[in-house]
């Protein structure tokens, strides 16, 4: 394994899959949890320090354990870790007067097993720099390997103790090199096989799930999405029957969703499934909840409600699985401690497991979502489930804005059905993380035929993503937005004006609630 030691840099992730996709397992852990015992206990091979905000030259800087540079295994320094790493050693940082921000030409100086079969000496290649201070005094055994116009010591490196630190980010995509130098550190430094792959983690994956479970029962939330659909059916391959799937239908699915999940998991994978049908309640809830915190929270509670009772009907299970994924238990490094604001409370099962004094288990908690993805390629699920595009936990509920109504949800799962055939249709559904149909709060005058209209309009939203953190608006050609606006008015009735949402994230959100 190889240990990522975070120093909270906005990139950190990326350094794990840059790692993982060259077949090296590695877990990325706050430097203040890093000390001689965890060092102990996680037994690296290698060592990364990654990027992060602060300043060696600041009073209150994190450092690295000093148990990191005697453990006599390698370690690459980037950026913030360069700096601590050659300050720590004996070096000298100072703020740099350049500040380097953005591309910059690296000059490479001399030969190192960082850059074997990727850079020769006299070469000047692409990297991406963000940084204020920088290293001024190399320790004692490190020597330079490359320059920027900017950082004297932009690579230096300690051949015999395996020690080498870039100021550059290798892990970047602005860094067209960077990938095949952390293959270089991981492979040929540190000696990894690079054979870490989705096979080997499944089957790994199954065995822990047995050793966990042993005879026991467990009950498993499917929702129709991709990460609890891996789960179910992984957990499945591992334990046969001893698995039983609670889907909660709570009505506010998109069109034939769920008589799709009651079709996949219990007719053709054989998995006991329990459809509770639960949409007459959640609609009898949300009447006249209009404000959009208090519609997630009513349906949040709900299924929490519903999902317990049915679980408590199935009786004598010990575990509940859960589709948790690792950027959802990375501990994130906080320098400031104070609160974050919630934008939006998001939908989970997180409390039910204490609350029915159930035990856990969650065999994705060490995956990315691409990873998950490719999980689900190699459990053999249906390419239409694996490359889905996100749903959110509160369905449709937050895509009408105002009061939700059993003709409403109709009428938007029409519309919805429709703009996705045609995104579908024109090849576009893989290129985009999430399009929807949002049904508007507002009646607007229309003419058809001889008629005069007077109907609902509603809003398409399509966004081109990396993780749902930030957005952007994905720019469909004018042809085929009137393709789908012209569909929509003359196939569902009750629509007369359709309107396209052109707001990135941030400002806007994704959803509209
Ligand atoms: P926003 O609207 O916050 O959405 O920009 C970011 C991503 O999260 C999804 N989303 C949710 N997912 N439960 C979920 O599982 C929720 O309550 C929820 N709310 C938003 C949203 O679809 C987008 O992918």
């Amino acid at each position: 394994r190889l240990l990522i030691v975070d120093f909270g840099s906005q990139v950190t992730q990326l350094i794990a899959r840059r790692l993982r996709e060259a077949g090296v397992y590695c877990e990325i852990h706050p430097f203040q949890s890093v000390d001689q015992a965890k060092l102990k206990q996680f037994d690296p091979k290698a060592i990364v320090l990654s990027g992060g905000p602060a300043s060696v030259i600041e009073g209150q800087a994190p450092s690295a354990d000093p148990a990191i540079f005697t453990a006599k295994v390698p370690v690459l320094g980037i950026c913030y870790g360069e700096q601590t790493m050659a300050q720590q050693l004996g070096g000298t940082v100072e703020s740099g007067h350049h500040r380097e921000f953005g591309r910059a030409e690296l000059e490479v100086k001399k030969p190192s097993a960082l850059f074997d079969g990727v850079w020769q000496p006299g070469d000047k290649k692409q990297v991406w720099m963000s940084h204020g201070d920088r290293v001024t005094k190399l320790p004692p055994g490190f020597s330079v390997i490359a320059t920027s116009e900017n950082a004297p010591f932009a690579a230096i490196s300690d051949e015999a103790r395996k020690f080498y630190a870039v100021q550059f980010h290798p892990e970047v995509m602005h860094t067209p090199d960077g990938a095949k130098l952390l293959r270089n550190f991981a492979l040929n430094i540190a000696g990894f096989k690079g054979d870490w792959t989705m096979a080997a983690f499944k089957d790994r994956a199954i065995a822990q799930v047995r050793a966990q479970v042993g005879k026991g029962k467990v009950i498993c939330g499917l929702s129709g999405g991709v990460d609890s659909s891996v789960v179910a059916v992984l957990l499945h391959e591992a334990i046969g029957d001893q698995l039983q799937c609670v889907f909660v239908d709570h009505g506010l699915l998109r069109l034939d969703e769920g008589e799709q999940v009651v079709r996949l998991f219990r007719d053709h994978y054989n998995i006991p499934l329990v459809h509770a049908d639960a949409s007459e309640l959640f609609l009898k809830a949300l009447d006249g909840v209009t404000d959009p915190e208090t519609k997630r929270k009513t349906i949040g509670a709900l299924f929490i409600d519903v999902f317990e009772a049915e679980a408590k009907k199935i009786g004598g299970a010990q575990f509940l699985a859960q589709g948790t994924l690792y950027p959802d238990v990375i501990e994130s490094v906080s320098f400031t401690g104070g609160p974050s604001v919630t934008i939006k409370s998001h939908h989970n099962v997180g409390g039910l497991p204490a609350r029915m004094n159930m035990k856990l288990v969650e065999p994705l908690r060490e995956l990315f979502k691409d990873e998950v993805r490719d999980l689900g390629r190699e459990l053999g699920l249906p390419a239409d489930l694996v490359n889905r595009h996100p749903f959110p936990g509160p369905g449709l509920a937050i895509r009408i804005p105002g009061n939700i109504t059993k003709e409403k949800l109709d009428l938007l799962r029409q519309v919805d059905a429709v703009y996705l055939d045609e995104i579908r249709k024109a090849g576009l559904y893989d290129e985009i993380w999430q399009a929807f149909a949002v049904l508007l709060p507002v009646r607007t005058v229309g003419v058809m035929g001889d008629g005069r209209t007077y109907d609902q309009a509603c809003a398409l939203r399509a966004v081109t993503s990396t993780d749902g953190m930030t957005a952007d608006y994905y720019p469909f050609d004018h042809a085929f937005l009137g393709r789908v606006a012209n569909r929509i008015i003359n196939e569902v009735r009750g629509i007369n004006r359709v309107t396209y949402d052109i707001t990135s994230k941030p400002p806007g959100t994704i959803e509209w609630e």
